[in-house]
């Protein structure tokens, strides 16, 4: 991408600015962007909320946000300065026709002073029940109509099942085109989320083995360290299988299993996605059991800190059944995937903050070397790591040095930081630059979203209609999750640990051999 300095003028309008969204993500982000001139030069950001609040607070706690989130850090006057000037705030019912009225003179009057009709974005940071009305709204104030240059972007939650889903599809569709529609996933922004097209697809050596006849298994998981933060309410109502599972996880399955593209026009990758989800093999409801397994949190402790179980967390019932963790076992059925298992899971409150893929291939088909070589033989395994520490590691076999013969795992490593000198950039970032220029590949399409509730469904209803009868089941702070670790013992599988406990364990081995060598006590 170049230089965005050139560009048509931006207006974009945050319904939803006072919330928690523009304060850590939108804000910070756009400022970074500015920073590094991704922004054209006629840009504002309106800032609609019910909130009464004046342009100079809302720039005050909008300054707050960038200070601790932004990439850039502290902004110094100046630069702060040009970009406040951009930011503008306006109290606002949204169910009011008025709020609109009032918006399209602002926006008009935007126009005039940058002397042409400006790209407008409507970035839709709000609870998930105003989907329903901002859309609709915003057509009936003629502010929808131009199909070029008028773009919605619509947050996470998209419903809470398939027909809530369609609903919210068919309100979008009746007032925006679909090209005009930006459904976000963040972890479509993720340069390492990203980066597995271009493993997959700009290198000749895996895709050659990247099928059922040498892979074993592919497991995907996101572990978070964090609680629910205080989203109770938010969460209550959603729960793992639905906020994490439903989007995330299933997208980053579909970027590791979808065949090849044979552009990179979105609407081709989206298909290549869809095609995919098309082909997990459904799970029949007296199959839950076998394929899906739920957790929830109890107390326990993290880094040394004692933490409270989810059912002491504030807006969270007593005898809550919301689920915080979910592992679900998947079938592609198609020729390159038949009978390979994907295997996603997802928790709050592991005892560590890591999201990686893990590629476990088949074992050779025959082992030529003495069993005693082979005491620690591991079947190569690759994995992808999208956070922290961006990176990729393959773990193959080597000779150990020695007179005899013995095999070890070791690791090739390739880390983001040390390869270009840079951390990857916030997702958020990448999403908006791709908003103001209207490429949708890294959104989601309708027939995306409602594929990706489909394929849960059966498990979302069987979960609700039998209430767990463990919970809570996991102790903070615990990998072990029962339920989860049976789901995949049936297999003869297990876990495989993600590789920032595998890195911290080698580096324990590593700093006890080199205590032995050298003689000190670790
Ligand atoms: C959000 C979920 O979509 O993703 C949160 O609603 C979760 O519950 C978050 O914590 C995780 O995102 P990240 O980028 O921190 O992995």
């Amino acid at each position: 991408m170049e230089n965005q300095t050139n560009h048509d003028p931006v207006a974009i309008v945050i319904f939803g600015a006072a919330g928690d969204l523009t304060w850590r993500k939108l804000i910070p982000s756009l400022y970074s962007l500015r920073e590094e001139n991704w922004l054209p030069e006629h840009f504002a950001i309106v800032g609609l909320d019910m909130k009464p609040l004046g342009d100079d607070d809302f720039r005050a706690r909008l300054r707050e946000g960038v200070e601790k989130f932004s990439r850039h850090g502290s902004p110094g006057s100046d630069t702060w300065q040009s970009f406040a000037s951009s930011l503008s705030y306006c109290a606002a019912d949204f169910a009011d026709p008025a709020c609109y009225e009032k918006l399209r003179v602002r926006l008009e009057e935007l126009d005039k002073s940058w002397g042409g009709e400006a790209v407008r974005i409507y970035y839709l940071a709000t609870p998930p029940d105003l989907i329903q009305v901002i859309p609709e709204r915003l057509h009936a104030a003629r502010l929808a109509m131009n199909c070029a240059k008028a773009r919605i972007v619509v947050e996470k939650p998209f419903g809470r099942d398939l027909h809530s889903a369609r609903k919210l599809n068919r309100i979008l569709t009746a007032s925006f085109d679909e090209r005009q529609i930006f459904r976000i996933d963040h972890y479509l922004g993720k340069e390492t989320v990203q980066n597995i097209l271009a493993f997959r697809f700009a290198n000749a050596l895996f895709e050659p083995i990247w099928d059922r006849r040498y892979i074993d298994n592919i497991q995907i998981t996101v572990a978070e360290q964090v609680g629910i933060e205080h989203r109770g309410l938010y969460y209550e109502k959603t729960g793992a299988l639905r906020d994490m599972i439903q989007n995330h996880l299933i997208q980053i399955l579909c970027l590791i299993a979808m065949e090849p593209p044979v552009s990179f026009a979105a609407d081709e990758i989206r298909n290549k996605k869809t095609d995919l989800l098309h082909a997990i093999r459904p799970i029949s409801p007296e199959r839950v059991n076998e394929s899906a397994a739920r957790g929830q949190y109890g107390a326990g402790w993290i880094e040394g800190k004692r933490v409270a179980s989810y059912r002491e967390e504030p807006d969270v019932a007593a005898d809550s059944t919301t689920e915080t963790y979910a592992a679900v076992r998947f079938f592609v059925d198609n020729w390159r995937w038949q009978d390979v298992p994907f295997y996603l899971r997802t928790g709050k409150r592991l005892p560590s903050r890591v999201s990686e893929v893990s590629i476990q291939f088949r074992p050779v088909p025959h082992r030529s070397f003495p069993a005693m070589a082979m005491r620690d033989f591991q079947p190569n395994r690759l994995m992808l790591r999208i956070q922290p520490d961006e990176g990729i590691l393959l773990r193959f076999q080597a000779k150990r040095p020695g007179i005899q013969m013995h095999l070890s795992p070791v690791d090739m490593h390739f880390f983001y930081q040390e390869a270009f000198r840079a951390a990857p950039r916030e997702a958020y970032e990448t999403l908006l630059v791709d908003v103001i220029m209207g490429d949708e590949t890294l959104f989601k399409r309708a027939d995306q979203i409602e594929a990706a509730w489909s394929v849960i469904t059966p498990i979302l209803e069987a979960w609700e209609s039998s209430a767990p009868p463990d919970f809570p089941n996991y102790a903070a702070g615990d990998w072990v999750v029962e339920p989860a670790s049976v789901l995949i013992a049936q297999d003869g599988r297990n876990w495989l640990a993600p590789s920032v406990a595998v890195l911290e364990e080698r580096q324990d081995e590593w700093t006890s051999l080199e205590h032995r060598k050298s003689g000190s006590s670790p």
